[in-house]
Order: structure tokens, then sequence, then C-alpha cells
């Protein structure tokens, strides 16, 4: 019968078994399942694990930061990448979402591919990948709803052998695999974040304005979620740059600036979710914060769609 404490033994002992001697390459993506994977295989083959940390510019608020700190305090051999600039040049003008979408995951395997390849004789690809996102890949219909480009795509461009720990796991296995693993619990407990990140938060084009307005607005709220004790009710949480001015009033000044939406949801995998009912004393003094401390922001309205039919991320 399953435990975290069994999975962790015997993947141990698989890992080791399967990779011997070999170099093996990981990249990080700041979320649970990446950062779990990384912390089984350290543990299976020590130093023989590179991870690669990319800083696509599309982040949270010195989410690379912290991030490359919490990596390095739980032993991690870890490179960070900051090439947030190709990436805005390469999404300049770019208003589709799933151009976005592509432009940002070719963008990563590119970057990760030149880091990788500087580690000498590496062997394997190791990634984080979960059940359900082999499943979402796989829509039942053929439809692609969306491209997740964390799955597929680099490893036949990389002719590395592929490595996924977790690939049999759901996410709350994941967190109590990481939980046994003495892993923070900020690190376990961290919202889902898609690949993009805020490049699909930001409705049309994108601009290094539009990212610093999104994630001043985007930090007030997840960090108001985690003082009013609500960050860990929800599944996730984040806010959406709309395309789209309105009139406003500040002062005795008229304003014609942007609209936000926030965006929360209660889920167990993500395929279905629900709009997590906030208190409105919480939403009304977010909705104030953000208004007065974003430039840019005159207006916020709260996302009340179920998925489905909607998604969790607006594009
Ligand atoms: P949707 O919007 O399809 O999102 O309901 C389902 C879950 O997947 C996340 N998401 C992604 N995760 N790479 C990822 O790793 C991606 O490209 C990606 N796109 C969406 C989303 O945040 C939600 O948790």
């Amino acid at each position: 019968d399953w435990s975290p404490a069994s999975f962790i033994e015997s993947t141990v002992a698989e890992l080791k078994a399967q990779l011997g001697d070999d170099k093996v390459v990981l990249g990080l993506s700041g979320g649970v399942d990446s950062s779990v994977a990384a912390v089984l295989l350290n543990r299976a083959i020590g130093k023989n694990l590179t991870c690669i940390f990319v800083d696509h510019g599309m982040l949270r608020k010195n989410e690379f930061k912290n991030v490359m700190n919490d990596y390095e305090c739980l032993g991690l051999n870890v490179i960070g990448v900051d090439a947030s600039e190709k990436f805005f040049t390469e999404l300049a003008g770019v208003t589709e979402p799933e151009g976005k979408r592509k432009i940002i995951g070719k963008g990563f395997i590119d970057v990760f591919d030149v880091e990788a390849h500087k580690i000498k004789d590496v062997k394997w690809l190791a990634q984080g990948t979960i059940y359900p996102d082999c499943i979402e890949s796989l829509s039942i219909t053929g439809t692609v709803i969306k491209s997740h480009h964390n799955v597929g795509g680099l490893p036949e461009k990389m002719h590395l052998k592929l490595c996924e720990p977790l690939r049999l796991l759901f996410k709350d296995e994941v967190r109590r695999v990481g939980r046994e693993l003495g892993m923070p619990e900020h690190l376990i407990t961290r919202h889902p974040f898609p690949g993009p990140g805020l490049a699909v938060r930001i409705l049309g084009d994108i601009t290094r304005e539009k990212v610093r307005i999104l994630q001043d607005a985007d930090d007030i709220y997840i960090q108001g979620l985690r003082d009013w004790g609500l960050y860990d009710q929800v599944w996730q949480a984040g806010v959406i740059l709309l395309p789209v001015q309105s009139v406003g009033v500040m002062g005795d000044e008229r304003t014609y600036e942007r609209a936000v939406a926030l965006r929360a949801v209660t889920s167990t995998d993500a395929m279905t979710a629900d709009w997590a009912h906030l208190p409105y004393e919480f939403l009304g003094k977010i909705s104030n914060d953000i208004i007065n401390k974003v430039k840019g922001v005159n207006r916020v309205t709260y996302d009340i769609s179920s998925k489905p039919p909607a998604t969790i991320e607006w594009e």
C-alpha cells in the first residue's frame, strides 16, 4: 500500500539503478512538482543532478530571487538563467493566446537546451510531470485546449532519455512526498502556476510596463490571501490584466485606466474547478489596496466562472 515514505524509498532505489553514474538535467519552474522531483533525484544521485531555472520575465514579483534562494537552501545544484530580454523581444506585439504559448514554449526549450549542453556528458532529462499533466495533454477528444509547455517537446530535440519519477502521482501525493522529504511548507503548499506565467494573464500584447502592473497587483492579492488565512483554502489564485480601460475618479481628477480581474478557484486536480467564495470584506480590502497602490489600475472585478465551461487561466 502507498505511503510517502515507501514511495520515496522505492523511487530512490529505482532511480539509483536506472541512472547509475549518469548526469541528469532538470528544469525547475518554482512549482511543487519540479521541486519535489529535484529533491528526490538529489537524494538518489546527488551532484550528478544539475537543475536549471529559466527566468522568462513572466514570473511573479521577486519570484526568481526568492525561489533561487529556496533551491540553494535545499542543497540543489541549480543554475539560474535570466532570459527575460529574449522573451520580451519575441513576445512584442503578439496578442493571440496560443501564439504566446508557442513563443514561450519554444524560447524556453532553446534557452534550456543551450544551458543543458554546457553540462558535460549529460544523458538524461528529468521532469516533474505528474499524472494529470499526462491526461490533460492527451485530451479525450483530441482537441488541444491549451498547449502546456512543460509536457513533451524537450527530449526529442535534446536527444536525452526521459526520467519522470512523479508521473504516476496526483498533486496531493506529490505534496505528501515533499513533506516527507522535509521540504519547507511554503514550497509544498505553493499554488500551481502556468508555465507561460503572467504572459497568459495579460490579455492582449505584453510589455514590461504591463508585467510590472500585474506583478504589483498580484503581489497584493497573494499576500492578502496569506494574511487572511485564505491562501491554503484555494487551489490557486492570481490576477488577470484586462485589455480594457475605464473611467474613474481620483481626488477631483478624471482617470482612464486599466481594469484587472481577481481569480481564485477551488479544485482537486485542475480538470474541473469552482470559483472560490472569498469573503466580501476581503475582496473589498484587496480592491482598495490595488487601486490605491498600483499605478495604472482604477477598477477591480472578481471572476465567478467555473471550469467547465470556463478554464482556470483566461488564455
Ligand atoms: P486551465 O486554464 O487549462 O489550467 O484550466 C489548468 C491548470 O494548468 C495550469 N496551466 C499550466 N501549467 N504549463 C503549466 O505547467 C502551462 O502551459 C499551463 N497552462 C495552464 C493552470 O494554471 C491550472 O493550474
